[in-house]
Order: structure tokens, then sequence, then C-alpha cells
């Protein structure tokens, strides 16, 4: 909650609080910075709308905050001009919003590469960009943002809450927990290891060669086209930016 930097990543275990805490965040920036723009992206619009109803608990819980000029399920409008407004995760429905001033991504690792650059696009350049989530296998932006060892990569600022760090877990709900659950979701879900998932056949490491079907498109290429991606979802792209290693912003 005390960090200022503009790129954060939270790679959490469940129910520790990330949603919680930033809606706090969304909150915060909304009613102390007058006209501004917070955008809730999860996977689904019922997710996303789940984060605005906790938004408005804690509106409600806050004593005697900027009154609300208009409100719907997916969106609150302070009397100050702030608006948060929740989207799903899906093209097309989250263009058109520009210089916001927070983006906050829940449950980050679901949400798709395609989403994940379509939104960047929308983050004002004083924005800042919060992606929490727990881990969903080896695969996909999120996990591709954490590559690399260090506090700080590529200007992202990472946290890590496993369940050994979070006080929501005593000793007890940590044993039963883990009694409880299989392996791959124990390391996944509440050690927040990205774990390859048990179905997929070759393992993340696996050269490019060894998984020719892991492929994707350019938002830019034509119709059909192809970009051969590497065994990381950050992948050569078959259009203007052939041939280097980038972020599937590069090319859009
Ligand atoms: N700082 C806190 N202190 C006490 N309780 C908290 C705190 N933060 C969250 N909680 C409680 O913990 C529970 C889980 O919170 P929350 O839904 O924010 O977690 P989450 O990490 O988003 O969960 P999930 O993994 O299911 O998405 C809720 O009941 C919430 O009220
Ligand atoms: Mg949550």
């Amino acid at each position: 909650m005390r960090s200022t930097s503009r790129r954060v990543l939270v790679r959490c275990a469940r129910q520790v609080g990330k949603t919680t805490t930033t809606s706090v965040k969304a909150l915060h920036t909304a009613l102390y910075q007058p006209a501004s723009l917070v955008l809730v992206i999860s996977p689904s619009q019922r997710k996303s709308d789940e984060f605005l109803v906790r938004v408005r608990s804690l509106y409600r819980a806050s004593g005697r905050p900027p009154p609300i000029a208009r409100e719907a399920a997916s969106a609150i409008e302070f009397v100050n001009g702030s608006r948060v407004i929740s989207l799903p995760g899906t093209e097309g429905t989250s263009r058109g919003f520009a210089g916001a001033r927070l983006l906050v991504l829940d449950e980050a690792a679901r949400v798709d590469d395609d989403i994940f650059a379509a939104v960047l696009p929308m983050v004002g350049s004083q924005g800042a960009i919060w992606a929490l989530s727990t881990p969903w296998g080896a695969r996909g932006w999120f996990y591709d943002l954490h590559e690399g060892d260090g506090a700080a990569v590529n200007g992202w600022e990472r946290h890590l809450v496993d369940v050994h760090a979070s006080d929501q877990y005593d000793e007890r709900r940590i044993s039963d927990t883990q009694a409880t659950v299989s392996r791959f979701v124990w390391a996944s879900d509440y050690l927040c290891e990205f774990e390859d998932a048990d179905a997929q056949l070759f393992s993340s490491t696996a050269p490019a060669w060894a998984a020719p079907w892991r492929r994707t498109t350019c938002a830019t290429s034509p119709a059909g086209r192809w970009a051969p991606l590497t065994t990381r979802s950050w992948s050569r792209c078959a259009h203007s930016c052939a041939a280097r290693r980038c972020p599937p912003t590069h090319c859009r």
C-alpha cells in the first residue's frame, strides 16, 4: 500500500487480501486525486464487478467521503469527478479509455496477453499499474514479468505474499490447507510457484521446437497470420518487430 512505484506486481497466495487491499488503493486514488480514472480489470465482468462491491463497502465505511454522483454495477462516479470503472478482460469491451491514474489487474495471471497489451495504453503517463494474482502456471505475461531475479526488474516492483507471509494464515490453517489440496494447488495457490500444468506435455523450459503449437497472433498482422512463439509467451512477432524478443505490447 505504501508503494509509490508506477508498476507493481503482487504475487500472492489465495485469500490473503489481494482484492481488499487493491480496493483500498482504488478508492484512495479516486477520493484523493480529483478527476482521476481508476480502471479495474479481471478475467470476467462478474469478478470486476465484485471488486466494485468491495470498493463500495469500503466507501460506506470511510466516514464522510465526497458523495457519489452516479453509480451502476460497473461504475462509480464521485462528485470530485473521479471514476472507478470495472471492465471484463475481453477484447473490444475493454478499449476506449485513456489517461487512467490507476489500472488494477485482479487475478492478473488469468488475464490474456492480448487484453494486457490492449489495456496498457489506457494508463496515463503518471498512472500506475497494479497487477495482483495467484500464479496460474508458467505461461502468460504475468509469469514473463517475473523472469529474472530481483525486487524490481524492467521497472516492475515485485512483491510476494505466500501463505507463510500472510497474517491471514496461522500454522493450523496452513497445515489443514496443505493436507486438503493437491501438491500442484499447494505449490501454485499457496506457495505462489509458477508450476507447469500437470497436463502439460513439455515443460515450459523445453525448446521452442518441442512446442510448435504454442502460437499466438499479432493484433496488427493480417488475419490468419500466425506469429511463431518461443516457449515463452513473450515471443517473436511475425509483424514489424520480427526476430525480436518482445512483450506482446511491442508490436501493437
Ligand atoms: N488486512 C486484512 N485484515 C483482515 N482481514 C482481511 C484483510 N484483507 C482481507 N481480509 C479478509 O480476508 C478475506 C479474503 O480477502 P480477499 O478476498 O481480499 O482476498 P483475495 O486474496 O483477493 O482472495 P482470492 O484469492 O479468493 O481472490 C476476506 O474475508 C477479507 O475480508
Ligand atoms: Mg481476490
